[in-house]
């Protein structure tokens, strides 16, 4: 164990189990560890650096900002915020955006947006349908969003007003659905959840069914979106459009930030019925508008697409090689790889042995979401590690 990590044990309250690598610089789809050891990073940041470590257009947005203003109050007008909202609308079907910090927040606002809608058009219904198996944040209320247990057990009594329901089942958001129900929220791609894809026609069910109602259909695309599931929203590859959209993530390439996004209709704060301090501050939306602008001008999102594909071919050759491999499945640059025994944890360590940074998606399951901008030979290193690592697993 190294210096800092007996002083990460010394000082921080365990919430997480971390890998045996303290991370001091990144590059492009590369990280090096305080030893100067390189590591290709297929966790980018946890699906957030998507023009990958340090980009020129990201560091000299944020440069010139930190120099001129790096945050006043929401009271004021501030320009970077203002162009980040515009470039948003104007790529997307929503018409209005709310900048925060973070996913959770996001979700949190457009919960509460959801409950304003209620209150004005849906007799004071306030209730929001989830989905088993989705991940919607860690605060107190997206832990109830969230459907899976082992996030809401430890916090018992859990916040009313959720009801989590079998994913991919339209009949069971039917059978949920009541007078007390103002919206329902789903993530297209279920990611923390198992990189769970949706069934043919089920999202345009949903859409359909909150049409029929009147409730509002909100999509989480903390993960998804920004070109990560090779759209720049992956509900444009659904047939659907959402009344609510949540970004976090991937939107700044790094510097924290998230927002809620909404059609004029759903669009019902009134000043003074939601705020953040650091929501919207310039420096986070100077790096998101420098980001955003390269994904769309660049065609980035083209890129998880094409890279995607190249990658999920390469694991579905690991797939017909190896026999304990059962499944491949994702969307652009989300890509889950399965196993029939709980192998991820040592197959993880043994890639990062060998440089190459993967995530434990489940016990038996990898996920891979490396930078949007990352290339095929890169994708080729990557596969030829994990080859390696599974030529070394008896499955
Ligand atoms: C779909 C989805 N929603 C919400 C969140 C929570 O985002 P944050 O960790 O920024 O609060 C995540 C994080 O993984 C996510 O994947």
């Amino acid at each position: 164990m190294s210096h800092w990590q007996e002083l990460e044990q010394k000082y921080f309250m365990s919430t997480v189990e971390r890998l045996p690598v303290t991370l001091v610089r990144g590059q492009g789809a590369r990280v090096w560890d305080e030893d100067g050891r390189e590591y290709l990073d297929f966790v980018g940041g946890w699906a957030v650096t998507s023009l990958g470590h340090c980009h020129p257009v990201v560091i000299d947005a944020v440069v010139e900002q930190v120099r001129t203003l790096i945050q006043v109050s929401n009271q004021f007008y501030t320009i970077p915020q203002i162009r980040l909202a515009e470039l948003l609308v104007q790529n997307s079907c929503l018409d209005k955006v709310f900048f925060c910090n973070s996913g959770a927040e996001a979700n949190e606002g457009a919960v509460k947006l959801a409950r304003r809608y209620g209150k004005r058009y849906l007799n004071g219904a306030y209730e929001v349908i989830t989905a088993t198996g989705s991940f919607h944040g860690r605060t107190l209320a997206m832990v109830v969003a969230t459907g899976q247990p082992k996030f809401q057990q430890p916090y018992v009594p859990l916040p009313a007003g959720f009801i989590n329901v079998a994913y991919n089942s339209i009949e069971a958001i039917k059978a949920a659905t009541t007078s007390e129900t103002c919206a329902v929220m789903l993530e297209p791609v279920q990611g923390e959840g198992g990189i769970n894809l949706p069934d043919d026609n089920y999202l345009a069910q949903v859409r359909a069914w909150c049409d029929q109602t009147g409730i509002l259909l909100i999509l989480d695309e903390i993960q998804t979106g920004a070109g990560r599931a090779g759209t720049l929203f992956a509900y444009e590859q659904y047939g659907v459009e959402p009344d609510i959209m949540t970004l976090a993530k991937g939107l700044a390439s790094g510097l924290p930030i998230g927002a809620i996004l909404a059609r004029d209709r759903a669009s019902v704060f009134v000043p003074g019925e939601h705020g953040s301090t650091f929501g919207g501050n310039p420096l986070a939306c100077a790096a998101g508008y420098a980001t955003l602008k390269f994904i769309i001008e660049n065609d980035i999102a083209g890129n998880s697409q094409r890279v995607g594909q190249y990658l999920t071919a390469g694991l579905e050759r690991l797939k017909e090689k190896f026999e304990f491999v059962t499944d491949v499945r994702g969307r652009g640059l989300l890509v889950a790889l399965e196993f029939n025994n709980d192998i991820a944890q040592s197959v993880v360590m043994a890639c990062l042995e060998r440089g190459l940074l993967l995530n434990r998606l489940k016990p038996n399951a990898l996920r891979f979401m490396p930078p949007l901008i990352v290339g095929k030979d890169e994708v080729d290193e990557a596969l030829g590690i994990l080859d390696k690592v599974l030529s070394t697993v008896t499955g």
